[in-house]
């Protein structure tokens, strides 16, 4: 691979003799050549610039002088690069296509820029130019984009970085996501540990929770690569969507729909109201809709619900769409009720989480399983967290299994005068769900 870098300061570039490039230029992987544009400038002050033709601030370069170098230096099959932060964004894709080639002639312009009639020149010559920026703001001059260029294209050379699976993990690989982040030793470090998951050896969870760190950050730092993936229906995974659910992300509709939150009072109302409407879809199919219209008036009232944050339960919610409507709530309580409580001393209990059908399969339940959890956590210390489901919710049942809960008891329930039999689930908060 060999590249030209043509410059007025062609001492920038030692740079490129250090480090990894430094030492594929030395096993002959690539060779860079550096040249200084002043060697082809003329007239006693050898002036590469001049003033812009109709006025302006600053200088342009001088196409004549561009062109006795360009015309010296570049080969059969070159790409022709202009680094300006007027060019296209440089990505990994780019850096991909440019290793294909057999020489790239990197051209700095300095001040305003080159004359703009270089580029149509070659470009007309059958020559192809790539005018490309590092991104949305302005350098002194092409130099560093070059360095960036050199680097990001040698890297990729057959034979340069020592372990080909560096190139596939990292970050704008063809997953179309950041790279997670990544630890080493010591384990503890001022007071932060390095994330359990790391030292368990299972490498199923270390991929997860990978993937699940990857998509969060993206989401969180880089919106446009979370469209560009979810347009390209390459979220696959139900926990993707969940992840991608939990920062915001309606992945049916790509649009960035959801918020979660901390229930107010003021939220109450609208919580006893979703409350009320899917309260029945989770009974079973033997409770009579007396029964159900009794348990909703006495323990789904806005008032209910209201005492029940006043004793020290939390309400957590997930709001959608433009008018922002509650879709979704779980209620959490800092002890599990006596029946079950000794099942695992200590734990908190999820004693409500219910979801507008319309979102079924959405990711919003186990998001909102997830926010809820960490709420319970950093409000009380909880180290575990119990809940009961009905011993016929198949759907339920598999929800909490994926969230990590084993089961670990029954109980009995009464809605009016029948008694429901649910099983107790527990899961240990002090390490990650095992998705
Ligand atoms: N020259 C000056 N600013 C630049 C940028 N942002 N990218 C590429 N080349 C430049």
């Amino acid at each position: 691979m060999r590249f030209d870098i043509i410059s007025t300061f062609p001492e920038f570039f030692a740079a490129l003799d250090l480090s990894l490039v430094g030492k594929a230029q030395k096993a002959g992987v690539v060779d860079i050549r550096v040249h200084n544009l002043r060697d082809w400038a003329e007239g006693k002050h050898l002036a590469v610039d001049d003033t812009p033709t109709g006025g302006g601030a600053g200088m342009v370069m001088r196409p004549d002088v561009w062109g006795r170098a360009l015309d010296t230096v570049l080969e059969e099959g070159a790409v022709l690069a202009i680094p300006t932060p007027s060019g296209k964004p440089l990505t990994q894709r780019d850096l991909e296509a440019l290793v294909q080639v057999p020489q790239i002639v990197v051209a700095c312009g300095r001040y305003e820029g080159i004359d703009a009639r270089v580029a149509e020149h070659y470009g007309a010559e059958g020559i192809r130019v790539f005018e490309y920026s590092l991104g949305d703001y302005v350098l002194n001059g092409g130099e560093v984009a070059a360095v960036a260029l050199v680097e990001g294209v040698s890297r990729l050379v057959d034979g340069m970085v020592g372990n080909p699976e560096s190139l596939v993990e990292e970050s704008h690989s063809v997953e179309g996501l950041l790279e997670y982040p990544v630890y080493t030793q010591p384990r503890e470090w001022r007071g932060i540990e390095t994330p359990a998951v790391l030292f368990s050896g299972d490498h199923a969870r270390i991929r997860r929770w990978r993937r699940d760190r990857a998509l969060a950050r993206t989401a969180d730092r880089r919106p446009d690569m979370i469209n560009a993936l979810v347009e390209g229906g390459k979220i696959l995974e139900r926990a993707d969507v969940e992840v991608l659910t939990s920062r915001g992300v309606d992945v049916r509709t790509g649009r960035w729909d959801y918020s979660f939150s901390v229930a107010e009072e003021s939220d109450l109302s609208e919580v006893a109201a979703l409350a009320a409407r899917t309260f029945p879809l989770a009974c079973p199919p033997t409770a009579t809709e007396t029964e159900i219209r009794e348990h909703i008036d006495t323990h789904l009232t806005e008032n209910a619900f209201r005492e029940l944050t006043r004793g020290g339960a939390s309400i957590t919610t997930v709001r959608s769409g433009p008018e922002l409507v509650v879709v979704a709530y779980a209620l959490c309580e800092p002890n599990a009720p006596d029946d079950i409580a000794s099942l695992s001393p200590g734990a908190c209990y999820v004693s409500k989480i219910y979801t507008d059908p319309e979102f079924h399969g959405s990711g919003v339940s186990g998001a909102l399983m997830e926010f809820a959890l960490a709420d319970a956590v950093s409000r009380w210390g909880s180290t575990a967290v119990l809940l009961g489901t009905n011993q016929s919710n198949r759907r339920a049942i598999r929800f909490y299994r994926r969230h990590g809960f084993k089961k670990c008891g029954r109980r009995t329930f009464e809605v009016g005068k029948r008694i429901h039999r649910d099983f107790v689930y527990v899961r240990d908060l002090t390490v990650d769900p095992p998705r």
